[in-house]
């Protein structure tokens, strides 16, 4: 058996975000934000599930840490909670600070590497009525919030990453209304776009301007989540514009503004006439806006679960239909999130996971050499990468073959990208444990550890015990 090894520094952990796992909701002055609002919305949940529980974390977090250690987890990437730091968007609540003290505290003390997210989709719901990030001001507020962590937790935290999957807060909040705030407006997403990547630059200009940089030990970047743009026919002109349009809307949206300090062109083509509020989507860019947020960033999280093959209509779907929407799912109408809407995603009869997702690794080490080649992007921590399955309990454990074949796969396209020269320094599972997936509820198992949602017990999953030994390892087998 021959070994393909990681370099020695090559950070291995699993990822969670707030909202997702922790419950207590109500605890300790927290308030709703916008996700505790969309779970109440008539079908806007698989099952009907809320996440007033989830996985109990903010109880059981010292348990939970024991547990990543077990697993010899050098990092865990959490996200932290703005309704709890800030409920409603106002002032610092301390009570609710204290959690992520006493979390990366217990990290810490377990020698593992805190990375912390501040942005993992939940706004105070208060925030968004009085307009969300369609409103310039909650870029202010967001910066308000973020540095009420960093003053907290910037001795001791290292890593931090101002939004994740801005895409998903932008687009699939604004535009499509598949999740929360569950606005369907059409060019708002843009808006909204526009200004979580505002928010992103102020907290990175105030990161500098306090001292965060490498030499101090300290980083800063953001976690997007582009993919490929492959056309469904190369040969077909309309399918090869889809992909154009796609990768305009999905990852040039947020790479050029990043990476070059710009807006692509064909945005402006492609959102001509629409108008959010009367208004053109470039007037929510002010002078200046641009220079922040294109300010460089010490690292680039990407996110990555499956390719992207778009196609013009007309094919076997429906305007705007998602890989993954022929499982059940909730039953909210919701429309593309693609301003414009105008193209599908058909089968292209790859292998999937349990949620339909096409398994395609060749895309994951295609997308990582592109962002290297195009936007020389920093280096770049896989920050999520895994797989949905209908887990099955057996006797006390999980035979979860299909997801640590996935997670092989990914592995082995990541260092395929890492020979071609694509400076990748670490690899986080989605997930650590199985818990709320967003609109799907319960339903939709991602972790190595399996929660018993009903008792609260965690159990290790095959996978689990598989990716500590590879991690400990710092090698796949082949
Ligand atoms: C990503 C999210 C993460 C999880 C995975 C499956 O889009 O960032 O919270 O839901 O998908």
């Amino acid at each position: 058996m021959t070994t393909r090894e990681f370099p020695p520094d090559f950070l291995w952990g699993a990822a969670a975000a707030a909202y997702q796992i922790e419950g207590a909701v109500d605890a300790d002055g927290r308030t709703p934000s916008i996700w505790d609002t969309f779970t109440r919305l008539p079908g806007a949940i698989l099952n009907g599930d809320d996440a007033d529980a989830a996985c109990e974390h903010y109880d059981r977090m010292p348990q939970d840490v024991a547990l990543m250690k077990e697993l010899g987890l050098a990092s865990y990437r959490f996200s932290t909670a703005w309704p709890r730091i800030c409920p409603d968007g106002g002032p610092v609540n301390q009570a609710g600070l204290d959690f992520y003290r006493r979390l990366v505290d217990e990290l810490l003390g377990a020698g593992i590497v805190p990375w912390l997210t501040l942005y993992h989709w939940d706004l105070p719901q208060a925030l968004e009525d009085t307009g969300g990030w369609t409103r310039r001001d909650t870029a202010d507020r967001f910066l308000d919030y973020a540095m009420a962590v960093y003053d907290a937790l910037g001795d001791r935290v290292d890593h931090w990453t101002t939004h994740n999957e801005p895409w998903c807060s932008a687009f699939m909040g604004y535009t499509g209304g598949g999740h929360a705030p569950g606005r369907q407006e059409g060019v708002a997403g843009v808006v909204a776009a526009h200004h979580l990547l505002l928010g992103h630059g102020l907290f990175v200009d105030e990161f500098r301007r306090r001292g965060g940089t490498p030499e101090q030990g300290k980083a800063v970047g953001i976690t997007l989540n582009p993919t490929v743009a492959d056309p469904f026919d190369p040969t077909r002109a309309a399918d090869v514009e889809a992909a154009r349009r796609l990768d305009g809307f999905h990852n040039r949206v947020f790479l050029e503004p990043l990476f070059r300090g710009r807006y692509a062109d064909d945005l402006a083509g492609d959102t001509d006439g629409m108008l959010f509020a009367g208004r053109p989507w470039q007037d929510a860019v002010h002078d200046g806006d641009l220079q922040l947020i294109s300010a460089p960033l010490d690292f680039l999280g990407v996110n990555f679960y499956h390719g992207d093959v778009p196609a013009a209509l007309p094919y076997d779907a429906e305007p705007g239909e998602l890989l993954g929407s022929r499982i059940e799912h909730a039953t909210r109408p919701r429309q593309s999130p693609y301003p414009g809407g105008g193209f599908v995603f058909p089968r292209t009869g790859r292998p999937t996971t349990d949620r339909d997702w096409e398994i395609d690794p060749d895309a994951f080490t295609r997308l990582l050499v592109r962002l290297r080649d195009e936007y020389a992007v920093p280096p770049v921590y896989i920050t999520e990468n895994g797989a949905m399955a209908n887990d099955v309990v057996e006797d006390g454990a999980i035979h979860d073959a299909g997801r640590r074949e996935y997670i092989e796969q990914h592995l082995h396209a990541l260092r395929d990208a890492m020979d071609k020269g694509v400076d990748v320094r670490g690899y986080f599972v989605w997930s650590l444990m199985d818990n709320f997936e967003w609109s799907y509820g319960y339903a939709h198992r991602f972790g190595l550890v399996h929660v018993d949602f009903a008792t609260q017990v965690r159990t290790l999953k095959d996978s689990a015990r598989w990716f500590a030994e590879m991690a400990a390892r710092n090698a796949l087998c082949q």
